[in-house]
């Protein structure tokens, strides 16, 4: 990553399966971890991503995280199956139904 970028990074320790999530993030990159973790974590800590993310927010996974069968196509649409480019859809409230852009 560039300097100029990684100047602008707060760095902090965070356990992905015990900590508290914020909120309001543009994107999120989760390369090869949830290789080590089960289903139940994988389909937990997605519904955690998609929280903290923004409506069109961007989520990043690697290669071998193996959670793009796991992932609901309702919330996250797949945009680049090969960099494994989620988005998050947003959400329209119209006349009182919630529709999917
Ligand atoms: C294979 S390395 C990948 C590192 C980096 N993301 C990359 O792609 O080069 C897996 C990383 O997952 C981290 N990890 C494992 N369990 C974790 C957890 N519960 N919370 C946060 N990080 C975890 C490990 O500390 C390790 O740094």
């Amino acid at each position: 990553m560039k300097s100029e970028l990684v100047d602008h990074v707060e760095f902090k320790y965070h356990n992905l399966i015990t900590d508290r999530f914020p909120t309001g993030f543009d994107i999120i990159f989760c390369r090869n971890v949830m290789i080590y973790f089960d289903a139940t974590a994988k389909r937990r800590l997605l519904d955690q991503f998609y929280d903290s993310l923004k409506p069109g927010g961007y989520f990043i996974i690697g290669f071998y995280d193996a959670v793009t069968n796991l992932v609901d196509d309702a919330k996250l649409e797949l945009i680049d199956p090969t960099a494994r480019i989620f988005r998050k859809r947003e959400i329209v409230n119209s006349n009182d139904d919630l529709a999917v852009t």
